[in-house]
């Protein structure tokens, strides 16, 4: 593996882990050298998209230990979303073990300290019972692939973003949900930022088309002129476990931090402006363009000083080398 030029794809490592739900309960999870699936051609997550999914990363620290960070509350969201697609959830403690698990049979997959890479780890839980008509499936199956990743957008330097105008998620939709139809919904989207030369877009509340939702694979912030750090409030986006922490970073850091509904007329009161999720980190975004407008934050080519403090904070954190609040951090 060349550490330091990973990008964000997939490798093939010599351990999964995979879990079957049947006859009403799940059996008892297991490692397997399996990375392939074999469904029935009538099965539910073909046709009718009973799929969750989580992102989470395993960090190496400086004294080679692994880092895990809040994964508890990756497994209590995916219970979530497969609540709010009728499926079959998959235990928070079993999540949390399936996880140590698969990291622990990788372990020489974690890249080093200092490589900028990490190990993400992708838990699925998939509806697997054949089906014809519209129904929830009775059989599911739950299965962990892990793969070591660098960035996923430009690092620590700002690209530039423009606001979608198709919807991923309805308002009463599963836009809270991680499930693979709300990626699918936002591909076009993307597809036509990215001829436009774009990194990637924002998504608009799906109501009015009038507030900032979030972008396709993270949340979005803004930090005022006043340097108060600023989030949306929506139902339709996914509650962003990086969002979280960086609301108790930010207070810390004595930027006031809000959630609160933006609107997108609001978008110049921002001095500077970040993606953030497990993925993204934090990215800076350098400008938006809407309807033939572009929004710059700070410098279209250098990261502002509020971003760079919280994400220098942040990747402390996470990488054991700053000391993180009581229950953050899993040490492997
Ligand atoms: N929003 C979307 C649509 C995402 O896919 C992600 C990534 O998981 C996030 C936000 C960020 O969430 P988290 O910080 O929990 O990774
Ligand atoms: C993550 O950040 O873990 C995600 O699932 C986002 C995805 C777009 C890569």
């Amino acid at each position: 593996m060349d550490w330091n030029n990973l990008g964000f794809e997939y490798h093939d490592l010599p351990y999964s882990f995979e879990a079957k739900f049947k006859d009403g309960k799940w059996e008892k999870g297991h490692l397997t050298e399996k990375s392939t699936i074999e469904l029935s051609e009538a099965s539910e997550v073909l046709h009718y998209g009973q799929e969750v999914f989580e992102g989470l990363k395993a960090y190496r620290r400086k004294d080679g230990k692994i880092n895990l960070f809040r994964p508890e509350l990756n497994g209590q969201r995916l219970a979530n979303s497969a609540a709010r697609l009728g499926m079959e959830a998959y235990p928070v403690d079993d999540f949390l073990d399936s996880i140590k698990q698969i990291v622990k049979a990788n372990e020489e997959f974690v890249p080093p300290y200092e490589s900028g890479a990490t190990l993400y780890i992708r838990p699925f839980l998939i509806g697997t019972s054949t089906v014809v008509g519209v129904q929830p499936a009775t059989e599911y199956t739950y299965h962990v692939y892990a793969t070591p990743v660098g960035a996923y957008v430009n690092g620590l330097n700002p690209a530039a973003y423009t606001v979608s105008e198709y919807d991923r998620a309805a308002y009463a939709g599963t836009g809270s949900a991680k499930t693979s139809g709300n990626y699918a919904s936002s591909l076009i989207a993307s597809i036509q930022a990215h001829k436009d030369g774009y990194a990637d877009c924002l998504f608009l509340d799906p109501r009015e088309h009038k507030y900032i939702d979030e972008f396709g694979g993270a949340n979005f912030f803004g930090i005022t002129e006043e340097g108060q750090f600023v989030t949306p409030k929506s139902r339709s986006i996914l509650p962003s476990i990086t969002k979280r922490s960086l609301l108790e970073v930010a207070e810390r850091q004595g930027l006031n931090p809000i959630e609160t509904q933006i609107e997108f007329a609001d978008i110049d009161k921002f001095a500077e402006a970040g993606a953030m999720g497990t993925a993204a980190v934090i990215s800076p975004v350098g400008s938006i363009t809407y309807q033939g407008k572009k929004h710059v934050f700070y410098d279209e080519e250098k990261t502002g000083p509020v971003t760079t403090k919280l994400y220098n904070e942040l990747i402390a954190i996470q990488y054991g080398d700053a000391p993180a609040p009581e229950g953050w951090v899993q040490t492997i």
